[in-house]
């Protein structure tokens, strides 16, 4: 089933929303893994969909996105694509029930033409920016999005150090969005950096290990949107 009705990013109203990254969940227990970080307060669920190619790594695909979503039908499923045709998968992420679908601005020649078809097939659309590349190359595709990205790791793999270059990046950025447009920072969100990010624009905050390596995600949660 495609379309957002009450799960997509439109309902996310605190500020910061926190996204629990799977990546660093137990996958042998992925169910409990999301019920006990969507319990502990985590606003979505983000998942890492890599292809070997794009990055140095292989994760998951339309099959856990599907899976998820029939365990919990109204939670926001954001999919993040470090693929290298990102547009060949729109449509089995639409179905496996996604609410939001974002792609890297190095994957694709017409950033514009794959968010079109990523919204005609019922999900909002985020493109993502890769700490080496300038943030000048998103500036003109910005108002085409609904989220933009800023990767404050090089992606592939959880449990990397933040790359600070992130802030300046969203400081060019968020005096262009619209009100309804999101800032997520993804990669090395921990404690001691989250202030920092909000700080400098940011209302999604990804995280992997600082959540799921923590002993306690509730706690870990709650610092992660007060910051240190
Ligand atoms: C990195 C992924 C991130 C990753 C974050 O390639 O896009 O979402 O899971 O992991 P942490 O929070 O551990 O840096
Ligand atoms: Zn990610």
């Amino acid at each position: 089933m495609a379309g957002n009705a009450g799960r997509g990013l439109a309902e996310l109203r605190k500020r910061p929303s926190i996204a629990a990254s799977i990546l660093a969940a137990d996958f042998a227990r992925m169910g409990e893994e999301c019920q006990a970080a969507l319990g502990g307060g985590a606003d979505l669920l983000h998942l890492d969909v890599m292809d070997g190619h794009f990055v140095p790594n292989l994760t998951m695909g339309p099959a856990m996105c599907e899976a998820l979503r029939k365990r919990f039908p109204k939670v926001c499923l954001d999919i993040h694509m470090m693929v290298s045709d990102p547009a060949m998968f729109v449509r089995p992420f639409a179905e496996a029930g996604a609410s939001h679908f974002s792609f890297h601005i190095e994957a694709v020649d017409d950033p514009a033409a794959v968010a079109r078809s990523v919204r005609d097939a019922g999900m909002t659309a985020g493109l993502a920016i890769n700490p080496p590349t300038a943030v000048e190359s998103i500036l003109p595709h910005i108002g085409d999005f609904d989220l933009i990205l800023i990767m404050s790791v090089n992606p592939g793999f959880a449990g990397q150090k933040f790359i600070p270059s992130a802030l300046n990046k969203a400081q060019a950025v968020k005096g262009l969005l619209r009100p309804d447009q999101r800032l997520e920072v993804d990669g090395g969100v921990n404690r001691a950096n989250s202030r920092q990010c909000i700080d400098a624009g940011f209302d999604i905050l990804v995280a992997a290990s600082a959540i799921f390596g923590a002993a306690d995600y509730k706690t870990a949660i709650a610092q992660l949107r007060q910051g240190p």
